[in-house]
């Protein structure tokens, strides 16, 4: 029988409580608790995979009854499309135009079931090692909790060495703002370069760029710059230091592991900048470090009492609100704007491991991008921010939800016989309307995310006008996914006179799926609860597909063979060794190269 979707299954359970109980509560309940960690490892421990379960063969079944069912009818069910709002902390999810019932939510209810979704969210809150491929726990919503929290990681509240740092952050950055900390020729650091990539980089941009038109934000960071530098490519150092003076720059050196080639080589780089304009002793005030290996950060020539450290339980890019990003955004912004940035975030995990699952906004977001990847068969989602402000939302989300969910296999090695992971792409509205929407309407199916802002960071009237610039833009927000959903029929159009040739080419098939997420404002709490948002939810499609989000493999194939081609490009330049070693492609590609 399908539940009352108004009715909570889930009462709460450990990872709710976690955070806010004291210690000696809180440990006996613990993943490290043997009884615990027996019953939990019985209850994981299953190699089924989800495919294999009823709720899935069930849902592949379900796809049937959409052949006949276009969005335009399941729109005009109200009580349907009530019961598809939801509604936290001032955000509204609105997922009406879904191509799904409430039987199919129903039916991934049960699939949460049948992936013991909710106890891998509570294992997640309670530090165990689910990143099993590396040993590690999985706590970047330890970096956000509250001074007061207990969360463990190893048998230790990790909450106190989080909020060390956040003290030590928010000292420095004091110091270097208000000009107490000065450069070696004795001028104020006004400008920073972030040197990181992937994510000790994307995250940190993603909310540089959402406060920089935030008023309040930006009343903050007045007369300062903050630059970020990710390629290796000489360019990308070329365009970071133009107009910028080594006297006043501070440089934030950001590595997870600080041996990532591109990041030390720049940070090399900056390094020679910074002492061939003021002298080697400059570096000690010119150069600070984020990392978790303070001993290669040491080895740099990086003082570590200016290193602020994080730990292997933050997974690279999910470090934006540790030293990762919270240093340069304290150093642009201040401290309590940043502070605010990770109350946002807090607000989400706590209504993620708490709320029940039909009004939990990360989960539902998750289960329907699951619906339409495996069951719907479409791979992709657009992710489209009527705010220009996120303009780097996309490329961050990209990140996160490709390199933790781009799997081939489930977290026991068993190779999917199912598509994991979806490819994220995005533009801001109405930018992405010009350019690849043709495609979202009248070809390739591609759910899409509209996240609308209700109030604009710089609201812009011109007398005369219709309307306010941020009411046109929302105008778009308001009408795409309606376009999306019900498209325009033939008789339409014949209805409009539409000469008979033109009639294939002007129709639109309509039942196209989106959710539109609408934010009250654009603030450094707000940018925090989309941030958080999206995590979660990356978390719980990962978690239903029984992968292993939170290791990336994948990369490592290319680094390693970027390092044979660099030791022959180093042999054949200073020793003028001859290209080998290679198939005939790149060695013929490598030695024109030379040439
Ligand atoms: O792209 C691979 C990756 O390992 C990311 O996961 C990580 O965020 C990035 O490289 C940078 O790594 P690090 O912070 O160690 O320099």
């Amino acid at each position: 029988k399908p539940l009352n979707r108004t009715q909570s299954r889930d009462s709460p359970k450990l990872c709710q409580l976690q955070p806010f109980l004291p210690p000696l509560v809180l440990y006996p309940l613990s993943f490290h608790h043997p009884l615990c960690f027996l019953l939990c490892s019985a209850e994981m421990a299953s190699t089924t995979l989800i495919c294999d379960t009823e709720p899935w063969k069930d849902l592949k079944a379900h796809v049937e009854d959409f052949k006949n069912t276009h969005l335009r009818d399941l729109m005009n069910d109200k009580e349907r499309c009530q019961s598809m709002m939801v509604e936290f902390d001032g955000m509204l999810l609105d997922y009406s135009r879904q191509r799904a019932t409430l039987e199919t939510m129903d039916k991934l209810d049960k699939l949460a079931e049948a992936a013991s979704l909710k106890q891998h969210i509570n294992r997640m809150y309670s530090g165990e090692h689910i990143n099993s491929t590396e040993n590690r726990s999985v706590l970047h919503v330890a970096l956000r909790a509250p001074r007061d929290a207990v969360i463990y990681s190893d048998g230790k509240n990790v909450v106190p060495d989080v909020w060390n740092v956040l003290d030590k952050i928010k000292a420095f950055s004091e110091k270097v703002r208000s000009g107490s900390w000065v450069g070696a020729t004795g001028k104020p650091l006004k400008d920073v370069i972030a040197i990181g990539i992937g994510g000790s980089f994307l995250g940190p941009l993603f909310v540089h760029t959402a406060l920089q038109t935030d008023p309040e934000a930006a009343e903050f960071a007045k007369g300062r710059q903050l630059r970020f530098l990710a390629n290796v490519d000489p360019i990308d150092v070329a365009r970071n230091i133009a107009g910028l003076n080594p006297e006043t720059t501070l440089v934030v050196v950001v590595s997870k592991t600080f041996t990532t080639a591109e990041t030390m080589l720049n940070a090399r780089t900056l390094r020679e900048w910074i002492s061939s304009a003021l002298g080697p002793c400059a570096v000690a005030k010119h150069m600070v470090a984020v990392s978790t290996n303070l001993t290669l950060v040491e080895k740099f020539g990086i003082d570590t009492n200016n290193a602020f450290a994080f730990w292997d339980w933050v997974g690279g890019r999910y470090s934006v609100c540790s030293a990762v990003g919270v240093l340069p955004l304290s150093l642009q912004y201040g401290f309590p704007i940043v502070e605010k940035f990770l109350k946002g975030a807090s607000s989400i995990d706590q209504h993620f491991c708490s709320a029940p699952f039909e009004k939990n906004i990360p989960v539902l977001l998750g289960l329907l991008s699951v619906w339409n990847v495996s069951f719907l068969g479409y791979p992709a989602r657009a992710i489209l921010p009527y705010s220009q402000a996120l303009e780097k939302f996309a490329p961050h989300i990209q990140q996160v939800s490709m390199e933790s969910n781009g799997k081939g296999v489930s977290i026991d090695g068993v190779p999917l016989p199912y598509e994991a992971g979806e490819i994220d792409f995005g533009e801001p509205g109405t930018n992405g309307q010009h350019s690849f929407y043709q495609l979202i309407h009248q070809g390739r199916v591609i759910p899409c995310d509209f996240i609308g802002i209700v109030k604009s960071q710089q609201p812009v009237y011109l007398k005369g006008e219709l309307v306010s610039n941020h009411d046109e833009l929302m105008s778009n927000f308001f009408a795409q996914p309606d376009a999306l959903a019900y498209g325009k029929t033939s008789e339409q159009l014949l209805k409009e006179n539409v000469p008979q040739h033109l009639i294939p080419h002007k129709t639109f098939s309509g039942n196209r799926p989106s959710l539109s997420l609408l934010l009250p404002s654009l603030n450094a709490y707000n940018i925090g609860q989309l941030l958080a948002s999206y995590e979660h939810r990356i978390a719980v499609e990962g978690f239903v597909w029984g992968i292993n989000s939170f290791d990336q493999w994948g990369v490592e194939l290319g680094k390693s063979l970027a390092t044979q081609v660099r030791k022959q490009l180093h042999a054949s330049r200073t020793k003028g060794d001859p290209v080998e070693g290679f198939n005939f492609s790149t060695t013929t590609l490598l030695t024109r190269y030379l040439e």
